[in-house]
């Protein structure tokens, strides 16, 4: 079974593909709001497109993915930088605290049980006034993965404000990257 939602499967055509700055710049803003040296959990980093400009910022970074290929892609770009292979839904950096966690395509490949899980850990593992940054779709909707071919899903902006709510943090207006990607911004009560 692919842990990665068919991303280990494809991964090599996902490094092709993937535009190699997309996402950056609301990255780079978000991240640049810590102090350097801030911990930061990025779930599904993939080979490191985003985390680029949270390693510029000079924050530390800590890489999951359940993509043995992807990781190992980003591990040769950030050798200092700690990863874990596994699940972003089982990852054991969950039991360490963080000052952000970040998650951009990644929570809508993940079935509705599990994205309710992940919320929750990532609630858990943020410290008071921690930051927390994902991509869905404003609307509620089910897709069908351009690469994978397998079903993505967003539970919408209203069901995602109230699950975050309901865990304790703060959610200010989203914003809308070059690649008409929706982003949430979070804060830990
Ligand atoms: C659309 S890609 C985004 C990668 C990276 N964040 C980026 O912006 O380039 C989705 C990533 O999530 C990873 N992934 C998929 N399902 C996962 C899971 N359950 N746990 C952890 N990573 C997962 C994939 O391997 C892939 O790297």
């Amino acid at each position: 079974m692919d842990r990665a939602n068919g991303y280990e499967e494809h991964a090599d055509t996902f490094m092709r593909s993937r535009h190699p700055h997309i996402g950056q710049k609301i990255a780079d803003e978000w991240g640049r709001g810590f102090t350097p040296g801030a911990t930061v959990l990025e779930l599904g980093c993939g080979d490191g497109v985003v985390s680029q400009v949270l390693v510029d910022a000079g924050l530390t970074l800590y890489g999951v993915d359940a993509s043995p290929t992807l990781l190992r892609a980003f591990r040769e770009r950030f050798p200092g930088v700690e990863t874990e292979c596994a699940a972003a839904e089982e990852s054991t950096y969950f039991n360490r605290t963080f000052d952000g966690v970040v998650a951009v395509g990644l929570i809508f490949l993940l079935p509705e049980s599990a994205q309710r899980i992940v919320l929750t850990k990532v609630a858990n593992a943020l410290k008071a006034g921690g930051r927390f940054l994902f991509t869905a779709p404003r609307e509620a909707c089910t897709w069908v993965d351009v690469l994978t071919k397998r079903e993505s899903r967003s539970l919408g902006v209203e069901e995602y404000e109230g699950l975050l709510h309901g865990l304790g943090f703060e959610v200010s207006s989203g914003r809308v990257d070059e690649g008409e990607n929706h982003y949430f911004f979070a804060v830990k009560g």
